[in-house]
């Protein structure tokens, strides 16, 4: 059996102290997931698509190291504006190397579905993190494809794990698929793999997640069909179908707006705005919540940028409620339950989150993880096996002084560090590298607001 290797990235610990009021203006770095899209677009169409506002991350670098592997040029100029040169007819070509994917769930699978069109064999990896996370989910549909697809088997017997070894004659079988989960991962692989099957290729989802890759396919040029039958959205693309390059401009990032916005409304007299802030309904999910918590949060400047709305947002210190968020809110704020929990040990009351057992397959379990970090800085958390329920101080902040152990995930490191600019003591997490990931300047746009973290 194969055994995974992986190099872990060097150890960094970091701290975050106390904070005087948080004050400022920001502006939230490009989104992630339309970033993987953009570059994975452009490598896959005919032309030269150009990219600015790219989310210069650790993720998004190893999706370009992937795309420049199966023969697309790209390249970044001085201004950070980036020029994809796309394969068009040629198709992807067999990569002479492993396909290291780093820490990214979304640039793997969604890699792994445009691949699947080509006539090609490629091997995945990713870093400790990512060997860990199941690819069944999209492997299952690609197989059905006409796909071949090798995957490691965990010592755990966990099947379906990377090294992935993948291997298409490039022509696919269209097929209609429900996927068990709401992902959007899973939906975007198998409509990336549909562009080169022959016929209609349909992806049904009962509950709406993000439709960055529909939405980015029409700027691409490929009629996307959408419709509604039996409360569930019939998804679906008629390939063979070619991609034109475009240019995007790539929006801000909610999911990572959230930090800082989480940081300013639990920080004590902050004031603070964030600009550039996606707002796409599919992604908003979180704002919803703090609203309902009672949080001084408004938006406003609404603008196109990229064909998506974005907006700036004002937040203020508020004195937060404890509330009960719907279940089917889930998929729009999939990844910002943690620092959602993170608000809620300063919320009087109890604030209970259910229907979120995806969370346990993300970069790490990140309801164990979430909770661990919460419990290690004095907070009550109840957890079960599909949720979690904060109890929150009764307007006395959390004790904090505990020591966070991240897993490799990014959201946990920088929910520990909200968390401690505002705990009676410092919180110190174990690694702070993976931070790098998707909020690269996560650090110095902290530290303009005020914030008090060290490295
Ligand atoms: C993403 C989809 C979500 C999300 C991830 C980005 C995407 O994952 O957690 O960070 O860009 O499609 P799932 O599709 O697995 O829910």
């Amino acid at each position: 059996m194969d055994v995974c290797l992986y190099m872990s990235a060097p150890v960094k610990s970091a701290i975050a102290k106390p904070s005087k009021t948080l004050k400022g203006t920001v502006t939230a770095p490009g989104d992630k997931s339309i970033s993987h899209r953009s570059i994975i677009f452009g490598a896959m169409a005919e032309g030269i698509t150009e990219v600015t506002g790219l989310l210069r991350g650790e993720d998004i670098l190893s999706t370009v190291r992937a795309m420049q592997a199966f023969g697309a040029e790209i390249t970044e100029d001085e201004n950070g504006k980036w020029q994809i040169e796309g394969v068009g007819a040629n198709g992807f070509a067999s990569p002479t190397g492993d396909v290291d994917c780093g820490n990214a769930g979304t640039g793997v699978r969604l890699i792994m579905g445009a691949a699947a069109g080509y006539a090609m064999t490629a091997r995945f990896t990713g870093d400790a993190s990512l060997s860990v996370r199941p690819m069944n989910r999209i492997l299952d549909p690609l197989r059905e494809m006409g796909v071949s697809a090798d995957a490691r088997t965990t010592e755990a017997g966990e099947p379906g794990r990377l090294p992935v070894t993948l291997k298409s004659n490039g022509a696919l079988r269209p097929v209609e698929y429900r996927p068990p989960h709401a992902s959007a991962q899973v939906k975007s692989a198998i409509l990336l793999a549909g562009l080169n099957a022959q016929g209609t290729t349909t992806v049904i989802e009962p509950i709406a997640t993000r439709d960055h890759t529909e939405n980015m396919l029409r700027a691409f040029g490929v009629p996307v069909d959408n419709r509604s039958i039996a409360n569930a959205a019939h998804i679906s693309i008629t390939g063979p179908a070619k991609l034109k390059a475009t240019k995007i401009k790539v929006p801000g990032d909610p999911s990572s707006a959230a930090f800082p916005i989480i940081a300013a409304l639990i920080t004590p007299g902050s004031d603070i705005i964030v600009e550039n802030v996606m707002m796409n309904p599919t992604r908003t999910g979180l704002f919803d919540t703090l609203n309902d918590m009672g949080a001084f949060l408004r938006a406003d400047n609404f603008r196109k940028s990229g064909g998506e709305t974005i907006a700036d947002i004002h937040v203020k210190h508020s004195r937060l409620i404890g509330v009960t968020v719907p279940e089917d809110r889930a998929a729009s704020m999939i990844d910002e339950y943690p620092v959602l929990a993170v608000a809620a040990a300063f919320a009087t009351g109890k604030t209970i989150m259910n229907g979120i057992g995806e969370l346990r397959v993300k970069e790490s379990d990140r309801i164990a993880a979430t909770a661990a970090l919460l419990k290690a800085n004095g907070v009550t958390v109840h957890e079960t096996q599909d949720g979690m329920t904060v109890t929150g101080g009764e307007g006395k902040p959390p004790l904090g002084g505990g020591t966070v152990t991240t897993h490799h995930d990014h959201r946990i490191a920088m929910s520990a560090l909200v968390l401690g600019l505002a705990c009676q003591n410092p919180v110190k997490i174990d690694d702070a590298s993976m931070i790098a990931t998707s909020f690269p300047t996560f650090f110095d746009l902290m530290a303009s607001l005020g914030a008090h973290i060290e490295r």
